[in-house]
């Protein structure tokens, strides 16, 4: 409570009296109740909070999944001459994805460990969410959402293939012949690949953009028929969707900051995370995905390499990592040396469906709704490459916590205050332990970010000895706000964090039927829960541009990779908003972090 009533002092002060009132009448009042109720909950559990937690984060928000909650990612895209090399490498890594998926249903994979600073290993994490990415679809619900948990017996050997917006089913795994081989997966590809488009394909994949409870409606319609049913559970049951996009976004979804960034011909690196976040709604790809589906791998048709992955199964890192390591086993292969021999399987089967008139209906709101929320979209990718983790590291301040405060200064410096800030911290040293959250806002860091902003302009009327002083004074401000955000992150990773616990004594409550606590209803309650800077660290193995979208309309998303020489910022807005900005964000962003080196190195020189 005394760490709540911090948040409300920083984003809300105004509410900050009436919320010591709230909080004591809850202290005295329902409050003791409810955590008994958790701790006797904590006795018949693996994990208390896991389960309402994932409820509270993802199974009852009605939003879209694209954009609003599936994270997309880029690696760097491939070089391929032909459309027969696109299929070879498309094919190995899927082999390598069934080579994955094995060493998980032998439950064989390494487990990760808490390190320390010399790589000694200290503590086992859990690897519950590892097992579960490729065995869990996220089935729409007109009140909730639920996991479907797939069967191996049954699930988990075909993939489907979304090419055109058309659907093909491919087995790979048959308990009368084994796993599919390299080859003949590459020919069931390429059958796919040389299909030319065919205009009267129903673009059914855009009806799993939709909010959740108006797919929910659309998929009940759909399974009224037979063939639709079969074709949905192929699409539930399989391994994983493979994007085959046959054209590029156009130019007008650049906007990286510094420009000739690029990757890829003419795209710079926002254009390939609209491509994995959206692939450019209704007129692009936006219907050759299947959201609801953990992993849908995209291959675009200049080499474009990525995937867009439905979030509530599993953190970016355990998925990224797959990711990479996959495509990191598939580019360390000798090319391939045998001619390509015709296969004799079957034909990739063609899933067709059988659309009722209030079936196109939703296909034709799902693709309005769609598309103005692609417009909406605002992205910019920031690579800041001044300095990286060793600079900050050498100034002996934890990295994550210097970049933490690097946005809050952003924030502060475009909108005058601090705004509840999310970033997720890892609790996986717990059994089944997902995220909490790590809130950078708080007094501490309130006090330095108007110290900087104060000094900004003033000091160049400074003589030395002020300039020399008020320098000292912002560096002592600093180093209180970096000595917090350090203890914030310890604390939530360690499970001292708030969020988790309040969402817990929340739920209590509605289990318990005794009304919702008057705190939990409070406007500061929901002001310190309205995330405007939503956040994450997500530090790939190799350069990778990772992002997705803002979590309020008035909000901004800013996930940063934190690599040897650079820090990749991808940050998100929305347009309508009309108060942010995504640019304007990565140019602060990139402005804060100068600033600050140089107050420290301003600080080392006058020591
Ligand atoms: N002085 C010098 N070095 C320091 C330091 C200090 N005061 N504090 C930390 N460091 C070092 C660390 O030892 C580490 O060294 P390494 O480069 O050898 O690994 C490095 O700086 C980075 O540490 P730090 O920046 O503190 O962060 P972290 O790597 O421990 O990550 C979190 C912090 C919160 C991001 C991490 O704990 C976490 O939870 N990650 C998961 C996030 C997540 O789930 N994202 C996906 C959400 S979908």
């Amino acid at each position: 409570m005394q760490k709540y009533l911090k948040q409300v002092e920083a984003v809300c002060p105004n509410h900050l009296e009436r919320s010591k009132v709230l909080v004591n009448s809850f202290l005295s009042g329902p409050g003791p109740k409810l955590q008994h109720h958790l701790l006797e909950r904590r006795q018949k559990m693996v994990n208390w909070a896991t389960e309402w937690w994932l409820d509270d984060m993802y199974f009852s928000i009605p939003l879209p999944l694209p954009i609003n909650i599936n994270p997309g990612l880029a690696l760097r895209p491939k070089k391929f001459s032909n459309q027969q090399e696109a299929a070879i490498f498309l094919a190995r890594f899927l082999m390598e994805l069934l080579n994955y998926q094995e060493t998980l249903d032998r439950k064989e994979l390494e487990v990760e460990y808490v390190k320390t600073r010399d790589g000694k290993r200290m503590q086992p994490l859990c690897m519950a969410q590892h097992y579960q990415i490729l065995r869990l679809y996220r089935k729409p619900g007109e009140v909730r959402d639920e996991h479907i948990v797939l069967d191996r017996t049954t699930s988990g050997d075909h993939i489907i293939v979304a090419h055109y917006n058309q659907f093909y089913s491919i087995p790979v795994r048959a308990s009368d012949r084994g796993r599919i081989t390299e080859m003949e997966m590459i020919q069931q590809l390429l059958k796919i690949m040389e299909t030319p488009a065919d205009p009267r394909t129903p673009p059914v994949g855009i009806l799993t953009t939709s909010s959740r409870p108006i797919w929910a409606r659309a998929r009940q319609e759909l399974l009224k028929n037979e063939q639709n049913r079969h074709n949905l559970e192929l699409l539930e049951r399989c391994l994983c969707i493979v994007c085959i996009d046959e054209d590029v976004l156009p130019v007008t979804f650049n906007e990286s900051y510094k420009k000739n960034d690029c990757w890829i011909n003419d795209r710079d690196y926002a254009n390939v995370l609209h491509h994995c976040l959206h692939g450019g709604g209704s007129r692009y790809h936006g219907a050759n995905r299947w959201f609801d589906k953990t992993l849908n791998v995209i291959l675009g048709k200049d080499g474009m390499w990525g995937m867009v992955y439905e979030h509530s199964t599993g953190e970016a890192l355990a998925i990224s990592n797959a990711f990479e390591t996959l495509t990191d086993n598939v580019d360390a292969m000798q090319p391939l040396e045998e001619n390509l021999v015709p296969s004799h399987l079957p034909s990739p089967e063609k899933l067709e469906w059988k659309l009722s008139d209030r079936s196109l209906n939703d296909i034709r709101e799902a693709i309005a709704s769609f598309d103005s929320l692609v417009e909406d979209l605002d992205l910019c990718v920031l690579w800041f490459d001044d300095y990286s983790k060793e600079f900050i590291k050498a100034c002996k301040i934890s990295p994550d916590a210097y970049i933490q405060l690097a946005l809050q200064l952003t924030y502060f410096r475009l909108h005058g205050h601090l705004v509840a800030t999310y970033e997720s911290a890892s609790i996986r040293r717990f059994a089944a332990g997902r995220v909490d959250v790590i809130r950078a806002a708080s007094p501490e860091t309130l006090a330095w970010v108007k110290a900087m902003c104060q000094g900004d302009p003033e000091l160049q009327n400074d003589t030395q000895e002020e300039g020399t002083k008020r320098g000292q004074q912002i560096k002592e401000f600093f180093d209180l706000a970096v000595q917090r955000q350090t203890n914030e992150i310890a604390d939530n990773i360690n499970g001292y964090g708030i969020d988790n616990h309040l969402i817990g004594l929340r739920y209590a409550a509605k289990e318990m039927g005794e009304g919702m606590p008057e705190l939990f209803n409070d406007e500061a309650f929901q002001i310190v829960h309205h995330f405007s800077l939503s956040t994450s660290q997500v530090t790939t193995k190799n350069d990778a541009i990772i992002g997705y979208g803002p979590v309020v309309p008035d909000g901004y998303g800013c996930c940063y990779n934190v690599r040897k020489n650079a820090i990749i910022f991808s940050i998100s807005a929305f347009h309508s908003d009309g108060r942010t900005s995504a640019r304007k964000f990565a140019q602060t962003v990139e402005s804060s972090l100068r600033d600050m080196a140089e107050m420290l190195k301003n600080a080392q020189s006058t020591r």
